[in-house]
C-alpha cells in the first residue's frame, strides 16, 4: 500500500512572516493522525522558521534546489548539509522550472537524486513534458526517459523511497490540468517504465504525483486514480485554506 503524499511547492512566494502565519493557520487544522504525508517546499530564506513553526507537526519540510556538492567554490550555490542543518528532509529535484529557465539537464537531474539519496535526504524528482511534445504524442517516451535518466544507478532500497511527480509543463501555472484519465495513462505508463528495468516490486513502492494547476476542486477525481499517489501542488499551495483541502481531498 502506498501512503498518499501531498507536497506544497511555494516556488518564490512569501516572506518568513507569511510562511510562519501560514503554518499557526494550518498547523491547527491538522489531523491527529493524518491519511496522507505531508510536505511543504520553501524558498532557502523561509526554512529554518518553517521548521520551528511545524516542529512537533507531521509536516516535513523541504527546499526547491541544492547543489551536489558538500562544499567547495561555487559561489552562491547551497549544498545538503546546509540545509539539513536548517531541519530539511526532502528536496525537489528537475522541476521544469529548473529544467527550462536555469538549463539544468538530465546529467545534473541525476548528479541530484544520487546526492540527495547519500546525504539521506528524499528527492522529489519532477518530470513532465512540453506542449509541443505532447502534441507529436511523445509524452511518454520523454517523461520515462527523463524518469529513467534520473534514476539510474539507484539501488533497490533507494528506488522503493522514491517520489516522482508528473508535471505536464502545459498544466502548470496555467488553470489547465492533464485530465485525471491522462494523468492516470503517462502515470501508469511510467510505472510500467520503473517495472520493466527495475521490476515490479521496486516499481509498486514509487510513490507517482501529479502537479500542474491542482486544486480542491479537481484533487479528489486525481486521487481517485489507481496510480496516482499524490499531488505536487504550486498556486493551490500558498493558502492555508486551500492547501489543508487539499491535503484532505477525501
Ligand atoms: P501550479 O499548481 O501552480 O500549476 O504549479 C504546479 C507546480 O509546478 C508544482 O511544482
Amino acid at each position: 500500500m502506498r501512503k498518499p503524499i501531498i507536497i506544497a511547492n511555494w516556488k518564490m512566494y512569501k516572506n518568513r512572516a507569511a510562511a510562519v502565519a501560514f503554518c499557526q493557520a494550518l498547523v491547527p487544522l491538522l489531523h491527529t493522525t493524518e491519511k496522507a504525508d505531508i510536505v511543504i517546499c520553501a524558498p532557502f530564506t523561509q526554512l529554518d522558521v518553517l521548521a520551528d513553526a511545524l516542529a512537533g507537526s507531521a509536516v516535513g519540510v523541504g527546499a526547491q534546489n541544492f547543489y551536489p556538492a558538500a562544499e567547495g567554490a561555487f559561489t552562491g550555490e547551497v549544498s545538503l548539509p546546509m540545509l539539513q542543518e536548517l531541519g530539511v528532509r526532502y528536496v525537489i529535484v528537475g522541476h521544469s522550472e529548473r529544467r527550462e529557465l536555469f538549463h539544468e539537464d538530465d546529467m545534473l537531474v541525476r548528479q541530484k537524486v544520487q546526492a540527495a539519496y547519500a546525504a539521506g535526504i528524499q528527492p522529489i524528482l519532477c518530470v513532465g513534458e512540453r506542449l509541443e511534445q505532447r502534441e507529436q504524442d511523445m509524452t511518454v517516451e520523454v517523461c520515462s526517459g527523463q524518469l529513467l535518466s534520473a534514476i539510474n544507478g539507484l539501488t533497490g532500497t533507494q528506488l522503493r523511497t522514491l517520489i516522482v511527480a508528473y508535471e505536464p509543463i502545459w498544466a502548470i501555472g496555467t488553470g489547465k490540468t492533464a485530465t485525471a484519465a491522462d494523468a492516470e495513462q503517462v502515470i501508469s505508463a511510467l510505472r510500467q517504465a520503473v517495472a520493466a528495468q527495475y521490476g515490479q516490486a521496486v516499481a509498486d513502492c514509487v510513490r507517482f504525483q501529479y502537479g500542474g494547476s491542482v486544486k480542491p476542486e479537481n484533487i479528489s477525481q486525481l486521487m481517485a486514480q489507481p496510480n496516482v499517489d499524490g499531488a505536487l501542488v504550486g498556486g493551490a499551495s500558498l493558502k492555508a485554506e486551500s492547501f489543508i483541502q487539499l491535503v484532505h481531498y477525501a
